[in-house]
């Protein structure tokens, strides 16, 4: 048996943040990143809560890939306030660290249900409707994804305004966040009529409006049409949930810091070269696996599909590389320069060991062992 849910009220469009002027609490905790707290976004939210007479308290210490460490003084903030509800305002980082900091408050506090508002400020994650919530243990050099129903937002408000001042580099790695998303969802061995529906909806708007939210962050169709995307994409592989890629994506984060959406770039052509066991040298055979049909129908819907499915497939590997290049993204590790030859092979195994173990890779459409998994990283060098 299966069933599909979505558990999540999405407020979007023009004007979403009214919604916050028709909250029905008193007293509300934000939790965000000290950038966005700096910036004129929280100042957005805050306005409208002072008009609806909501009080509020702010606690701003998240950092990026957020640490356990990170976590307990935020659980601290709740338990003194003893706010009615959440609002968590930033990137995946801020709404991943206010979904932990809830949950771990609720259970220690035997508090009753506290309800989460996401407000995202970058257009990747998909975190405010998804039952993940990524945290690193930067002592292990590990980040690991907490899965469970309780850590699903009530709400998210998706207002395009607040990406504007999403820089480019940024602007890359989250849509191609969310491109990972919604391919990892949709050849995902968990995959559905539904889940499908939703990862071939992402998949589209990335093909057609990423580049212009990368080449003109001002331009509001595009920016609104990713921000919509980013969530297609988080219900999609909420239900579905990923893949391999994402299972080594959180080892170089948790190792390397990386950026999660880069890393996940980075990956996908050799993921999805091993999943589709497709790659350059590839020749024509009476039957592929079974997610080379599916990668086949993504190329189609980019509009990449060609004479046959070894060319299409390679088509989907070749745009995703010239993506990579037109968004200033690193192809590969050494190309990105922040690690040393000798550090990053020295991490190869403890990271494919990382990987295996890692909740997203159970669902990868081909099983892959110890040395496939070493193979991509050294790949990806
Ligand atoms: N929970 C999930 O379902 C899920 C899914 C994928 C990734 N993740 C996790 O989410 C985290 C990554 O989130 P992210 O990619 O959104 O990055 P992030 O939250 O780490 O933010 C990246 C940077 O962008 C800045 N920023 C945020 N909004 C901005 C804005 N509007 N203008 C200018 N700068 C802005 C932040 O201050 C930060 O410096 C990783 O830890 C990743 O593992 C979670
Ligand atoms: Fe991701």
């Amino acid at each position: 048996m299966k069933s599909f849910e979505i558990k999540t009220k999405i407020y979007f469009g023009d004007n979403a943040l009214d919604r916050l002027k028709e909250l029905p609490y008193k007293k509300v905790l934000i939790i965000t990143d000290p950038f966005v707290a700096q910036s004129g976004m929280l100042r957005m939210i805050t306005y409208k809560l002072d008009e609806t007479d909501i009080a509020f308290d702010i606690f701003q210490d998240v950092v990026p890939d957020p640490p356990v460490e990170k976590v307990v003084p935020g659980i601290q903030k709740l338990l003194d306030y003893k706010p009615e509800a959440v609002i968590a305002v930033g990137g995946g980082s801020a709404i991943d660290s206010a979904k932990a900091i809830k949950d771990f408050a609720v259970q220690i506090g035997r508090l009753g249900q506290i309800p989460l508002i996401a407000i995202p400020t970058t257009s990747g994650t998909g975190s405010e409707v998804t039952a993940f919530s990524v945290i690193s243990d930067p002592k292990a050099h590990a980040k690991y994804p907490l899965v469970s129903d309780s850590l699903i937002p009530a709400e998210a408000i998706l207002d395009a305004e607040l990406v504007k001042s999403v820089p480019p580099n940024v602007t890359a790695d989250t849509g191609m966040d969310v491109l990972t998303h919604a391919i990892e969802a949709y050849v995902s061995t968990s995959n559905n009529e539904f889940s499908a529906a939703l990862a071939e909806k992402a998949i589209e708007i990335c093909g057609t409006f990423l580049l212009r939210a990368y080449l003109d962050g001002n331009d509001t169709h595009a920016r609104q049409k990713m921000h919509v995307a980013s969530c297609l994409a988080g219900l999609a592989f909420n239900s579905s949930s990923l893949g391999l890629n994402h299972g080594m994506a959180h080892q170089l984060g948790g190792a390397f810091h990386i950026p999660h959406g880069r890393a996940n770039a980075m990956l996908l052509p050799h993921v999805i070269e091993f999943n589709s066991d497709i790659n350059i040298h590839s020749r024509s055979r009476k039957e592929y696996l079974p997610a080379v049909r599916k990668y086949v129908n993504i190329a189609r819907i980019l509009g990449l599909q060609n004479f046959n499915t070894i060319t299409t497939v390679r088509a989907l590997v070749n745009w995703i590389q010239f993506m990579m290049k037109e968004m200033d993204i690193p192809i590969s590790i050494s190309q990105w320069g922040k690690v040393t030859e000798e550090d990053y092979k020295a991490a190869i195994s403890t990271m494919a060991d990382g990987a295996l173990a890692d909740a997203c890779t159970a669902t990868n459409p081909r099983k892959a062992n110890k040395a496939d998994i070493m193979e991509i990283y050294r790949n990806i060098w």
